[in-house]
């Protein structure tokens, strides 16, 4: 057991009970929580899910899609990898000489993960298996032993909600990073900070719904621990499809959102800069939709805020891009969100309302058109 207390062990218990005895296979979930689908799926992603094996899908239980960009040879680590489907399908997206490790607290999980290692690395024609599952706690990941600093990308979905403790994930997973490596996951957001009674629900948290974070709770978590503005990537909401659970929550919203959060060197200052990606990453030849703020056609320039601008440099897009500071006398697009952090679109809430209302902050013309920088 990670923790001393009590309540927290309660969750530890329930949790694992949920995804052992009383989940067998994604239809048992009783919400669709777990089952959230933002976009259609990209072709080279429907093929890499397709070889997963089925009894690996069956107990496929996430609420988005955890497939960041750039991902050749990349070592990720998968935080509540289940019966290990998104390991599976990104083992064929890093290639032989990348490398997956998942960690899960529940052992008929991992069972299911590891035995079907061997059909995986048969069907993709490796010679050495490139991932490898581990059961432990994502709150103690040293204990599961794992390296600090070995990652270039850790990734989850729809886990952290789970967890009673969400500030030492991120804290654990910040530490497992290599400096310039990325957090990218997908989880269920709360539109307030939840009540007791919905909290100690069992069954809303077992459908990662009682643990999730108010919204603004990961923004403010994500700078303590050390990670850079999270940068909100797609959302849609969570309508629950149970009545009687959706009497319980009430006036509460959920969203499933997906957050990339960068770990950038701490001595790094960056200015507002001029940007031109040169394309050539698999899926995105053309176009590379950065999160909901930046979208990047290839050869078009555009203008990026400090932040963005450190994050391009300081990461593994920084080969992907050119790269040009803008002087101080030089003119910036006039009106933009440059540099205006309270313009840029980081509520996921608002986000799904702007989807479903087909408003986006987007305008044919002006400063945000085609030659815009948003
Ligand atoms: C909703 S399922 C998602 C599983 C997997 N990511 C997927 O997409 O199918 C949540 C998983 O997180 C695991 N989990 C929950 N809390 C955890 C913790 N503190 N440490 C490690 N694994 C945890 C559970 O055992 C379960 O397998």
């Amino acid at each position: 057991m990670v923790c001393g207390d009590m309540a927290e062990e309660r969750i530890y218990r329930e949790v694992q009970d949920y995804y052992s005895k009383e989940l067998k296979k994604t239809e048992d979930l009783k919400t669709n929580a777990c089952l959230t689908v933002t976009k259609p799926l990209p072709a080279f992603v429907r093929d890499a899910l397709q070889c997963v094996h089925e009894e690996v899908s069956a107990k496929y239980y996430g609420c988005g899609l955890v497939v960041p960009e750039c991902l050749e040879d990349c070592w990720i680590l998968d935080l509540g990898s289940g019966s290990g489907r998104d390991c599976y399908m990104l083992s064929q997206l890093v290639g032989e000489n990348g490398h997956i490790t998942g960690v899960d607290m529940t052992e008929g999980q991992v069972e299911v993960a590891k035995k079907h290692i061997n059909y995986h690395m048969n069907k993709f024609g490796y010679k050495k298996p490139n991932v490898n599952f581990i059961h432990g706690y994502m709150e103690k990941l040293d204990e599961a032993g794992l390296k600090v600093e070995s990652y270039d990308l850790v990734i989850s979905n729809c886990v952290i909600n789970l967890s009673p403790d969400k500030r030492a994930v991120l804290h654990e997973a910040y530490q497992m990073l290599k400096t310039g490596g990325e957090m990218y996951f997908s989880d269920v957001y709360a539109s307030c900070d939840l009540p007791e009674d919905i909290r100690k629900h069992r069954v809303l948290w077992g459908e990662c719904l009682a643990g999730a974070l108010w919204w603004k709770d990961l923004y403010k978590i994500a700078k303590e621990v050390g990670f850079q503005t999270p940068r909100l990537v797609t959302a849609s909401r969570i309508t629950l499809a149970n009545k009687e659970l959706e009497s319980v929550v009430g006036n509460c919203q959920f969203v499933s959102a997906t957050f990339r959060l960068f770990k950038i060197p701490k001595d790094s200052t960056a200015q507002q800069c001029k940007v031109i990606y040169k394309g050539g990453i698999t899926g995105h030849e053309k176009e590379l939709e950065f999160d909901v703020n930046y979208k990047f056609k290839q050869g078009e320039v555009v203008d990026v805020d400090e932040e963005t601008a450190n994050i391009l440099q300081n990461s593994r897009f920084s080969t992907k891009f050119l790269i040009h500071p803008i002087e101080k006398t030089q003119p910036t697009l006039e009106g933009c969100h440059l540099g205006k952090q309270e313009q840029k679109l980081g509520d996921p809430f608002r986000f799904v309302e702007q989807m479903e209302t087909k408003v986006t902050t987007k305008t044919p013309s002006g400063c945000c058109g085609s030659k815009g920088c948003c």
